[in-house]
């Protein structure tokens, strides 16, 4: 607890507090498209930044959760954080709050509430579908919607295949209100051993969208561009 044990501590808390309190926090929407898994490597990166994140789940992703992990997500936002943080490997760091996505009436749901941007991974079509025709049936959608009508930075990160010509006007009907679409699509140049390797490539181009630089990747030639 902030206050308390051995001074040196109290001094690195503080300033973790510190640091925390003068950065706005960025919004994570996890939606029931396959890969959980790129919301865990996105949050364990972030954390280990030392972060912000308020996290809502939709009710889809429970059964994500599920099939992909065979395991039940908690529906309490307390429990979804230990949940959250124990996949991610970050037991302390950076802030995450869950809402639940019923929750139409949380901080995340009003305009007034000041964030970094929102970033939605995975994002499914049916979220795609919502978010282009303005529906807020949950705060998934609330926050997104927030985020468009405050001109504020939205990136989604959207798995389907094949894409049906619905789902392309969708996406294309948020392109040009300023959504950045960055679909799970992972790139081979920077020779990938893992699957992590392939999903870290697509949550840091994600985040470079937010000006979020994070994610340990190889870039192409950054090398080469420094000398
Ligand atoms: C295991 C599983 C995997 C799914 N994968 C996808 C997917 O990759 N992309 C997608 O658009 N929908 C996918 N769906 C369907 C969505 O979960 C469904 O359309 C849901 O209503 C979306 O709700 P949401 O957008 O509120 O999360 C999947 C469903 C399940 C159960």
């Amino acid at each position: 607890m902030y206050g308390r044990g051995h001074p040196a501590l109290r001094v690195f808390t503080f300033h973790a507090m510190n640091d925390l309190k003068n950065k706005r926090p960025l919004i994570v929407g996890v939606s029931g498209a396959s890969g959980t898994i790129y919301a865990v490597r996105a949050l364990k990166y972030l954390l280990e930044a030392n972060y912000r994140i308020e996290l809502v789940a939709s009710k889809a992703s429970y059964q994500v959760w599920k099939a992909e992990e065979g395991v039940q997500m908690p529906a309490d936002p307390v429990k979804q954080e230990q949940f959250w943080r124990e996949r991610a490997g970050v037991a302390t760091g950076g802030l995450l709050r869950c809402h639940s996505a019923t929750d139409i009436g949380a901080n995340i749901a009003s305009g007034s509430f000041r964030t970094l941007g929102t970033l939605i991974v995975p994002c499914s079509m049916g979220t795609v579908a919502k978010l282009a025709t303005g529906v807020s049936s949950d705060l998934l959608e609330r926050a997104a919607d927030v985020q468009i009508k405050e001109g504020r930075k939205l990136v989604i990160v959207p798995r389907e295949t094949p894409l049906s010509l619905i789902h392309l006007r969708n996406l294309t009907t948020l392109a040009e209100v300023g959504v950045r679409i960055v679909p799970a699509i992972p790139a081979w140049y920077h020779h990938p051993q893992t699957i992590e390797d392939l999903v870290d490539f697509v949550v840091a181009r994600a985040l470079d969208q937010l000006d979020i630089d994070c994610v340990p990747i190889e870039r192409w030639k950054e090398d080469a561009a420094k000398l």
